[in-house]
């Protein structure tokens, strides 16, 4: 027999793991997801802790997966310089991206940007030019002129200011900050795993990120709160007011699983409970509301209405697989409460995520082992006579 038909069988013989569900891949010392408990850890911390109420900021975050702990205030203040360095260079580099910017879809531009920046950037540099990269293709979109970043300011509030035009209030830099450090890193989703699987061949830094956005920008991943927002604008145009009027999330909900179409920002892989992280961007969305004068109460009101008929309406159609709200439902509330543009949502999740893709990067290039999973070979065998009138497969 030969190796090739011993191999054949090998494969044959082992379970499909479709979708890799289960198969664990790494050892990692950046994040645990706890499913069944709804437990987030991020390099030993509690989501909850670190984020919002533990007052951290991106840039402590970045120390925390980089270095291992949270840094000390030199340590940060070298960190934040830079990150704001990587944000000036990038700044610079906005005329010599071509028409990279010119992309319809945020990610795509994002993408392309990043795809111009040297392969072997360091870690710092790679998250200062997401922001900016992000922020100039908003003000291009919106026909503006990119905004030149403030090295003096943290990621979050030059970030805010970048997009926007108007400098940001404390509070909205922190409840940015708030969101950057939850979604900063995740387990072995599906961005990050990319990542992994680039940097085993032994590929730079950069090829490994622009694949990381390349997987994030999908709907089942990233691409999910701005349908989300849409979703709560359509319900609530139905409602009075903003409000949900009684029955028109469920009538909404219901209409679209009949259209067979997934609820956005519901649902996960990993958690059968509801997603530690939209717990935290629901307080941060109260606390912006408190500070902004109430003004969110309305639409958090309405999200959590929407959520509750979501939920019900998939306990009914899915008793035996709990889908609970994710990440990217309380998302879409708060990048919207902090005024950012729809469109800019999931090239604002990157802003946050490339703080674990750089982390899991390092980490692969530790492992130094290829990442190469089998598949189960179903196609014709070379040789074997074709059966007459035989449909060939779909492929
Ligand atoms: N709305 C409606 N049905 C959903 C659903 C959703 N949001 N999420 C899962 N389901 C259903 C699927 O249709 C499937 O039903 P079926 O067996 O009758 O076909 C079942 O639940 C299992 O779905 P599956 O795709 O196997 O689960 P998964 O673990 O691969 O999916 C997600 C996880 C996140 C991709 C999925 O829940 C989803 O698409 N959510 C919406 C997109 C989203 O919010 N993405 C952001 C994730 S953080």
């Amino acid at each position: 027999m030969s190796s090739v038909e011993v191999i054949g069988m090998r494969d044959m013989a082992a379970p499909l793991a479709s979708g890799l569900e289960g198969v664990v891949v790494a050892e990692t010392r950046l994040s645990e997801v706890d499913g069944e408990r709804g437990r987030l850890t991020l390099a030993g911390h509690d989501v909850e802790a670190l984020a919002g109420d533990g007052g951290v900021t991106f840039e402590d975050a970045c120390g925390l997966l980089w270095g291992g702990a949270l840094p000390s205030a030199p340590a940060r203040e070298s960190l934040r310089g830079a990150i704001a360095e990587g944000r000036t260079r990038a700044f610079a580099l906005l005329g010599r991206l071509g028409d990279a910017l010119d992309a319809g879809d945020g990610m795509d531009a994002l993408r392309a940007a990043v795809a111009h920046h040297r392969g072997d950037a360091p870690p710092a540099a790679i998250a200062g030019a997401v922001a900016t990269f992000a922020a100039a293709w908003s003000r291009r979109c919106a026909g503006e002129e990119p905004i030149a970043p403030d090295p003096a300011l943290r990621l979050s509030a030059d970030y805010l200011r970048m997009v926007r035009g108007a400098a940001a209030s404390e509070a909205e830099a922190r409840e940015l900050d708030t969101y950057l450090v939850t979604v900063s890193d995740h387990g072995m989703n599906a961005s990050t795993f990319a990542a992994r699987v680039v940097t085993s061949t032994g590929s730079d830094a950069i090829s490994a990120v622009v694949a990381a956005i390349g997987a994030l920008k999908g709907p089942l991943h990233g691409g999910a709160p701005g349908p989300v927002l849409d979703m709560l604008d359509a319900i609530g145009a139905a409602g009075e007011g903003g409000a949900p009027s009684p029955g028109s999330a469920e009538r909404w909900i219901q209409a679209e699983l009949a259209a067979r179409r997934r609820i956005m920002g519901m649902g996960h892989r990993i958690y059968r409970v509801r997603d530690p992280r939209a717990a935290v961007l629901e307080r941060a969305i109260e606390r912006l509301g408190r500070t902004a004068g109430g003004a969110q109460g309305a639409r958090l009101a309405l999200a959590r209405a929407v959520e509750r008929a979501a939920e019900a309406a998939l306990r009914a159609r899915h008793p035996e697989r709990p889908l609970r709200a994710n990440v990217e439902f309380y998302t879409a509330v708060l990048l919207d409460a902090l005024g950012l543009p729809r469109a800019l949502f999931s090239p604002t999740f990157a802003v946050g995520r490339v703080a674990g893709w750089c982390a899991h990067i390092d980490e692969q290039r530790r492992v130094g082992r290829l990442i190469r999973p089998s598949s189960r070979y179903i196609g014709d065998v070379p040789g074997a006579a074709a059966v007459p009138g035989a449909a060939a497969p779909p492929h």
